[in-house]
């Protein structure tokens, strides 16, 4: 059976990646909402992003409009890796309109409502989530597990200390990472694995010329290589939350703690993640560690080759 989830995003050009690879892959997953929060780019951006990346996709999967902040402070953008637009300036017709609604109470009702337990996806700051359960604790009784891309146990790609999604709302990852459910990590050491290099890029495209496929790769062309990585390439990021909900096999894991730091200093929002459980604390996380680099993108070719 599928599994049922939400995917929380922010388009965002990985995000584009995430949110393709989930629509093409109904076996795995049932996609029953998608929510959209400020975060690489502002919600008046993420927004239309998301609704036409869907409608590109041919699917009919509902679109909300969540935070265009964070739950603390001002909300800032990541213009310098997605663009202006969110997407590098690469156009897409328009979709259609978003549905009524506000992400947090979406989730709520929807999570409410599912006769299955729901997997939270989350690949952007982490406010619609973290609403959703301030909210309405009781839905955690119907949440399987929490899968994000978030955080960093090394050094970050916003700030020396954090990443960007937890450092764009430390406090609403903080309520995820505390909520009592597990909560899966894709931490940029992860994601490093996920290297789309321009060979990389070069197979992709050439896997087809669907339309899906060809805006996917002409987003990601748009996207700097990574100084941090050598400039061997850009990290693929979203997709890995996706990839192991579908071929968990991929990745291989370590049970262990994760808190945050909510200071006010240079470190505010680094995910402390304890590895060697030097702190004794409750294991809240399922920290990814290890990615088949190439069974990741033969998935994705495999997967977007079937979309529209
Ligand atoms: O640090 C990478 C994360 O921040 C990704 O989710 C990317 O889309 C940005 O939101
Ligand atoms: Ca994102």
């Amino acid at each position: 059976m599928p599994t049922p989830i939400i995917l929380d995003c922010d388009p965002g050009t990985d995000d584009a990646f995430a949110l393709l690879l989930a629509i093409a892959s109904p076996e795995e997953i049932d996609l029953l909402a998608v929510t959209v929060a400020g975060g690489n780019v502002g919600l008046d951006s993420t927004l239309p992003n998301a609704l036409a990346l869907v409608a590109l996709a041919g699917s009919a999967v509902p679109v909300y409009a969540g935070a265009d902040r964070p739950l603390l402070g001002a909300f800032e953008s990541e213009v310098r890796v997605h663009g202006e637009d969110g997407l590098g300036g690469v156009v897409l017709p328009p979709g259609g309109p978003a549905t009524p609604g506000i992400a947090a109470d979406a989730i709520r009702r929807i999570v409410r409502e599912s006769p299955a337990p729901v997997t939270l996806v989350g690949i952007g700051p982490a406010t619609n989530l973290a609403l959703a359960i301030m909210t309405e604790p009781a839905i955690l009784s119907n949440v399987d597990q929490i899968v994000l891309m978030t955080g960093a146990w090394a050094e970050g790609n916003r700030t020396p200390a954090a990443e960007f999604n937890a450092w764009s709302d430390p406090e609403g990852l903080a309520v995820l990472l505390s909520c009592g459910r597990p909560v899966v990590m894709a931490t940029l050491e992860l994601t490093a694995q996920a290297l789309c290099t321009p060979a990389h890029l070069a197979a992709l495209r050439g896997a087809g010329n669907r339309r899906c496929l060809q805006a996917i790769c002409d987003i990601q062309a748009t996207v700097p290589l990574s100084r941090r990585l050598n400039g061997a390439g850009a990290p693929l990021h979203d997709p890995c939350a996706i990839a192991y909900l579908i071929r968990p096999n991929l990745f291989t894991t370590r049970a262990c703690s994760a808190e945050m730091d909510l200071g006010p200093g240079p470190s505010r929002g680094r995910s402390l993640v304890d590895r060697w459980d030097r702190t004794g604390r409750a294991h809240n996380v399922i920290l990814l560690e290890t990615l088949d680099s190439d069974g990741f993108f033969d998935l994705l070719a495999e997967r977007f080759v079937r979309l529209p």
